[in-house]
């Protein structure tokens, strides 16, 4: 069992933290989005303010003929007021200025003009106030109460600047507020619909695959009707389908044990019977020298059955050691094992390249071969007539990165009973003494090796083509 796909995350690491982490990173983008027409217009609000009073101070020298003769604690509170060390006003070609009785020179001069009312430099302006160094003097210029007039107003950045740090701080401060709150809120929500049915989800998959055969822990799907209603009833019936699977193999396989045994003795019975039907058989009664030989052959028989079906428990389990074999030399062992090679019937062609190598286990894969020329030689051996011309044919060649062996014969081919029923263990003989596991095993063989194993339609006679992977290395 894999350690790490078994350990359940808590709920922090998992996807509850995720979603918090993202409420509240995208929370502050968006604030961070607002903040910035906020911040300009609060600038342009503070600026516009100030100006009003220049305004206010603009009528006044519009009034009097000589500035000059203005008291100078009049001119003086009132540029106090705007906060300003000057005022400038300009009508018609001509401008007027009143200043503080001890002039300010200024430094760094940059100027704010409200008459750009375009979102992109307002805040440009914001930023560029927040961001500057200390004791730059601003030039705030915008329109006279009358026509085509102007005023202008000089003064010192630094409370501008510090009124915009505080409203920042509150703006920063509120923020914070909203996102934990709505994160909060959207937490409780989310977790209750989605996140908390998905943990109960995952948690009983875990549990379940630990053990598959506690029914117990079949998960009892809600009523939900969106797509974690779907996954929970999927689930469920994963989970039955999986557990009445799991009952019925291990009645399966108990039930194979069994007849394992009660086939293990059989076998050994029968061969008892065998060797004293062979002492019978030596009897010189005509009576028994006429049955004795019907008698040896069922004996055979059925200890030939008893035996393969004792072949099939054990080989289909051991899994295959690939190993490079040469496949000409593993035909031709094969043969001789079938009894194909040397019989006087058959005329034996193995076409197989002497050089031809291919990564099987050569005792599975010869079983393989033995199977389908076994099948051949039957075949063939049981046709009536004079029987000539018996040919079995082997040929191997690589193919599109795959190694294909072929096994024909010009017998009489599949009959409809065994082709009904290929592949299907105990079901697909259809010669009397067969037992049906031959090509079953064949193909089970091959599958193990990552092949196939497929019937090849001909005009006359039988052909199976075994299809193996390439070799490693091989194209
Ligand atoms: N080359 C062939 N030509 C004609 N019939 C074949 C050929 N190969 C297989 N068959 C038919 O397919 C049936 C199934 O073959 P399979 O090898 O699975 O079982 P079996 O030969 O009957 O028994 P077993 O091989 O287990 O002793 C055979 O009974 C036979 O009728
Ligand atoms: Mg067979």
């Amino acid at each position: 069992m894999n350690d790490q796909s078994s350990t359940m995350p808590g709920r922090f690491p998992g996807l509850s933290s995720k979603l918090i982490a993202t409420i509240i990173g995208v929370i502050l983008l968006v604030e961070i989005v607002i903040f910035l027409p906020s911040i300009a217009s609060f600038r342009a609000t503070w600026l516009e303010d100030r100006l009003q009073v220049g305004v206010v101070a603009a009528r006044v020298l519009d009034a009097v003929p000589d500035v000059m003769a203005l008291p100078r604690d009049l001119t003086d509170r009132l540029l106090n007021s705007a906060g300003a060390h000057a005022i400038v006003y300009r009508r018609e070609g001509q401008s007027q200025l009143i200043e503080l009785t001890n002039p300010v020179m200024p430094d760094t001069v940059v100027t704010a003009d409200l008459r750009q009312g375009d979102l992109l430099s307002r805040v440009g302006g914001a930023l560029d106030t927040l961001f500057a160094s200390p004791g730059r003097t601003l030039r705030v210029v915008g329109e006279g109460d009358l026509n085509e007039s102007l005023v202008e107003l000089l003064m010192p950045e630094t409370p501008l600047r510090r009124d915009m740090i505080d409203y920042s701080r509150s703006f920063a401060l509120v923020s914070l507020g909203i996102a934990a709150v709505t994160a909060f809120v959207l937490y409780v929500l989310v977790s209750r619909l989605f996140i908390d049915p998905v943990l109960r989800v995952t948690d009983n998959m875990l549990a379940f695959r630990k053990a598959p055969e506690n029914a117990a822990l079949i998960l009892t799907p809600s009523k939900r009707a969106d797509e974690i209603g779907i996954l929970e009833r999927e689930l469920a019936d994963m989970e039955s389908e999986i557990f009445s699977m799991l009952r019925q193999r291990r009645h399966l396989a108990d039930l194979g044990l069994a007849v394992a045994k009660i086939n293990h003795d059989l076998r050994n019975t029968l061969t008892s019977a065998q060797l004293l039907s062979d002492q019978v058989a030596t009897l010189d009664d005509p009576k028994v020298q006429r049955l004795a030989p019907r008698l040896v052959t069922t004996l055979d028989k059925a200890i030939g059955f008893a035996q393969s079906v004792l072949d099939y428990g054990r080989e289909t389990s051991v899994v295959p050691r690939l190993a490079p074999v040469n496949l000409r030399g593993l035909v031709e062992e094969a043969a001789f094992e079938a009894r194909v090679a040397g019989n006087p019937l058959i005329a034996f062609d193995n076409q197989v390249d002497g050089a031809l190598m291919a990564d099987v286990d050569a005792g599975q894969m010869g079983r393989v071969l033995v199977n389908l020329l076994k099948n051949a030689r039957e075949a063939l051996e049981a046709q009536t007539g004079d029987g000539q011309d018996f040919r079995i044919v082997v040929g191997a060649a690589n193919e599109a990165g795959k190694t294909v062996i072929s096994v024909r014969d010009n017998g009489p081919g599949l009959p409809p009973r065994a082709r009904e029923n290929l592949f299907v263990a105990f079901e697909g003989s259809a010669r009397s003494g067969g037992t049906g596991l031959g090509l079953a095993i064949a193909r089970e063989i091959t599958e193990a090796h990552g092949g196939t194993l497929a019937l090849v339609p001909e005009p006359k006679g039988t052909r199976f083509d075994i299809t193996l992977p390439a070799r490693l290395g091989d194209s």
